[in-house]
């Protein structure tokens, strides 16, 4: 039975890798602002413990809180998923310091800050693991969103780091890159396009295996990395993205 944090998971990728940790059994803890979202996995039966906290991960003291809570509800920790991300878009010109800070604060920062936090936790647990939620956002770059692409960009040498300085505890640091995956995250992307099922029909005919992912197809890659068979996966960046970034 795994102790389990999931920072960002009241819904999509988070809420579906919260499912498959509790189908298997273990203890789950989900720190989210999203109260309502939270209620609603409440709600939801399962075998293994689900625990939820609101908190909100741009605030720099939130990521330690709710690691602490974890700890004191199951008695340790084995695995932290820092999966909370936000996308803002905006024209160059209309960028703000606060804009491009909320972006880092939430993306990059709150992992960071989880990381640092959880630790200690993982060494005794000897079989620690911390998962990070990049994209392949974090691989290229788009007109509109520099703030997202840095933030993932830069959770992909945080794993790398992280790796090295806390290998030595039996910890492993990897990310996960989601493609294009249906989730609440992509509504407003889809509500700008002028033709947003031309738009969707577009991007599908563009991914070798012709669909956009489901969060189940990321919390797969979660699990995996939160196994036993990832025990020597350290550092690294796992693609799911149907080949999108393949082609
Ligand atoms: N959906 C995609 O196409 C896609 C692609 C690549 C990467 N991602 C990444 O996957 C992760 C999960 O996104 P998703 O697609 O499941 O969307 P989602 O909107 O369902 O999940 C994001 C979660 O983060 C939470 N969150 C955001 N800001 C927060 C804050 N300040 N404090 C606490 N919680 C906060 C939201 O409430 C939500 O539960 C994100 O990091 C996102 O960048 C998504």
């Amino acid at each position: 039975m795994l102790r389990v944090l999931i920072a960002g998971g009241a819904t999509g990728i988070g809420a579906a890798t919260a499912r498959a940790f509790r189908a298997r059994g273990d203890a789950v803890l989900i720190a989210d602002r999203n109260e309502a979202g939270l209620a609603a996995l409440r709600a939801e039966g399962g075998p293994g413990r689900l625990e939820t906290v609101t908190a909100d991960l741009s605030d720099a003291a939130a990521p330690r809180a709710v690691v602490d809570t974890a700890a004191r509800l199951f008695g340790g920790l084995d695995v932290v998923f820092a999966n909370a991300g936000v996308l803002l878009a905006r024209r160059l010109a209309d960028w703000t310091p606060q804009d491009f800070d909320l972006t880092l604060a939430v993306n990059l920062r709150a992992p960071f800050l989880l990381a640092q936090a959880a630790a200690p936790h993982l060494a005794r647990s000897g079989r620690g693991r911390i998962i990070v939620t990049s994209s392949t956002g974090g691989l290229r770059g788009h007109a509109g969103m520099p703030a997202y692409h840095a933030s993932k960009a830069g959770l992909l040498n945080l794993v790398r780091a992280l790796a090295d300085e806390l290998g030595p505890d039996g910890t492993t640091v990897n990310a996960v890159a989601p493609g294009w995956i249906e989730t609440p995250f992509n509504d407003a992307f889809w509500q700008h396009q002028a033709d947003p099922e031309a738009a969707r029909h577009d991007l599908e005919a563009s991914i070798p295996l012709r669909r956009q992912g489901v969060p189940e197809d990321v919390a797969g890659a979660v699990l995996f990395l939160a196994g036993p068979e990832a025990a020597y996966v350290t550092g690294q960046t796992i693609v799911v993205d149907g080949g999108y970034s393949a082609v």
